[in-house]
């Protein structure tokens, strides 16, 4: 198989490597002396420190040579070249086009894309703005003082993220709401909460064919139609989509309609018209800014060596912990609130893009590849499932990310956050022993049966792998840098693993099996449920 990850020779180095390394422990690593220097690097305001992986110089050098020999350099330059990258929807992926400046023309299918992505910037940024200073008023003469985001996935996860990242650069009274799932309780509250006069609705999907997003936005609709008449329908419901059809069909007015293309991933999506609630929430300026902190990403990305390289590093130790250490999921654990939906943006950019079982070329792959991404603000998740990490059999690999200066006026609290994580990155990396337990329990004054009974429930085996992201602040172009360093991070691992990122094919099964459980569901016999499916359509029928 010409893409054999297995037969790459600088695989077949890092195997025998791992090997040499598996008698030592992160905590002995970690005394070597120049290891942080060796084992960490900044760019701009952005501290990536690598140093609690179970890694030395010398496999840093070798997963370097991995990177060159699965031609990541190539694939970077194509990628950026506008080659069609995602060859299964024969589409490029052209998301950092989003977020470059003017610059020389870009050619999609013989068309120069900078322009159109330029004027529908542009308008979208405008309608922003123009509801933030109160210019744009409701069809009553109202201000805007509600908005809606109808979508879900990529069309819902990275703006709820952004914005509530970005909570202090927020446009006073104007609150953004959002219906993504479909089961009606998101749309009850929401509806229950906005007064329409004063509500724009955004029905923001890609494709405007999401069930869930049709059915919403359907019965957003037809509830503000009862309140102010179809007349107003025009004023308050404005769409981002590829799909100007069903756009039309919707009623969508031409000047309320933003384009996305095809050479969008959904899931990379938030840096195009797809985030006009971002922008609405914290205005143009804002919005500009996190663009500008995802190109200098870009930037970074296309221009530095492997070996200085944030995101080639960071996708290198990921591959090298999966692959070669065995974790089996990665904890995503922000020392910021305000990041507390970043893990959730994080499952679906990393788990739809890498969670593939074939190469490009459609040959079953023999070796690991996507990742199992969860995660939680990590301050809560020490006095919850740190537990099981510290004691637990789990292997899994961590990033902590900070922001240094805090995002709120309690500089002595955020201080507190930063000690935490720095500690539980340390802890995760030595440990403690038997021998550091029953020692402390001796100085205590404990028995030595007591000692001997109660000394191995205080072990911490340590040795676990963990990155630590530092951000000076978490400001927009801090965050637009943050996100990009994820995407790019999640190609390069795609690169090594030889899959495509930019499909995502495993969702369409259960998409069209739901159809058909729906009609069943309806249908008087129940044909073609299973048995558990029948009772569901017993108990729905009785409620
Ligand atoms: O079902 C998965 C998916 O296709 C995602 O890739 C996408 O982000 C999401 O659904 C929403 O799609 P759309 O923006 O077209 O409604």
């Amino acid at each position: 198989m010409a893409d054999d990850l297995l037969q790459a020779s600088a695989w077949k180095a890092l195997e025998r490597h791992a090997d040499d390394l598996s008698g030592s422990h992160l905590r002995d690593l970690l005394d070597q002396p120049g290891r942080f220097a060796a084992l960490s690097r900044q760019h701009d305001h952005c501290l990536l420190d690598f140093s609690r992986n179970r890694l030395t110089a010398d496999t840093l050098r070798l997963l370097l040579a991995l990177a060159s020999e699965r031609d990541v350099p190539r694939r970077v330059q194509a990628l950026f070249a506008g080659e069609v990258v995602n060859a299964t929807e024969n589409r490029p992926a052209q998301h950092m086009a989003l977020r470059a400046p003017a610059s020389p023309p870009l050619l999609v299918n013989g068309a120069d894309i900078r322009l159109e992505i330029e004027v529908e910037r542009e308008r979208m940024l405008a309608l922003a703005d123009a509801i933030g200073s109160g210019e744009y008023r409701g069809a009553s003469g109202a201000r805007i003082r509600h908005v809606v985001n109808i979508g879900i996935g990529g069309s819902d996860l990275g703006l709820v993220m952004a914005i509530e990242a970005l909570h202090e650069y927020r446009t006073p009274d104007l609150a953004i709401h959002y219906i993504s799932n479909v089961d009606g309780t998101q749309l009850a509250d929401v509806l229950a909460r906005v007064p329409a006069a004063e509500t724009l609705f955004i029905v923001c999907s890609k494709t405007f064919v999401t069930w869930e997003t049709a059915l919403n936005a359907n019965a957003a609709r037809t509830w503000f139609i009862g309140q102010l008449g179809e007349a107003a329908v025009t004023r308050h419901f404005v769409a981002v989509s590829v799909n100007a059809a069903a756009m039309d069909q919707f009623g969508i007015a031409l000047e309320h309609r933003f384009r996305m293309w095809d050479w969008v991933g959904g899931r990379y999506s938030l840096w195009s018209s797809i985030g006009l609630a971002i922008a609405i929430a914290v205005g143009s300026e804002h919005f500009r800014a996190l663009l500008a902190g995802g190109h200098a990403l870009d930037e970074h990305f296309r221009t530095a060596p492997l070996a200085d390289n944030l995101p080639v590093l960071m996708a290198l130790v990921a591959v090298w912990n999966q692959n070669l250490q065995g974790t089996t999921s990665q904890a995503i654990l922000p020392y910021v609130g305000r990041l507390h939906r970043f893990a959730a943006y994080l499952q679906q950019l990393e788990m739809e893009s890498n969670g593939k079982g074939v190469t490009r070329d459609g040959q079953p792959v023999r070796w690991s590849t996507g990742t199992v991404i969860w995660g939680e603000p990590g301050n809560n998740g020490q006095h919850s499932f740190f537990q099981l990490l510290h004691q637990g059999t789990a292997s899994f690999a961590a990033d902590f990310i900070a922001p240094v200066e805090g995002s709120s006026p309690y500089a002595d609290q955020h201080l507190v956050g930063l000690a935490n994580l720095l500690a539980q990155a340390e802890a995760f990396a030595r440990g403690y022993t038997l021998e550091a337990a029953q020692a402390e329990l001796t100085a205590r004054g404990k028995s030595p049966a007591e000692v001997a009974r109660l000394a191995p429930h205080k072990v911490h085996p340590g040795n676990h792998p963990s990155n630590i992201l530092l951000l000076r602040r978490l400001d927009p172009h801090s965050l637009g840098f943050l996100i990009a360093l994820y995407e790019q991070k999640v190609f390069v691992q795609s690169c090594l693993w030889g899959i495509n990122p930019f499909d995502q094919w495993g969702v369409e099964l259960g998409k069209g099996m739901a159809v058909g459980m729906h009609d069943a569901l309806q249908s008087p016999s129940g044909a073609g449920l299973p048995p558990i499916g029948h009772v569901v359509r017993q108990w729905a029928k009785d409620s």
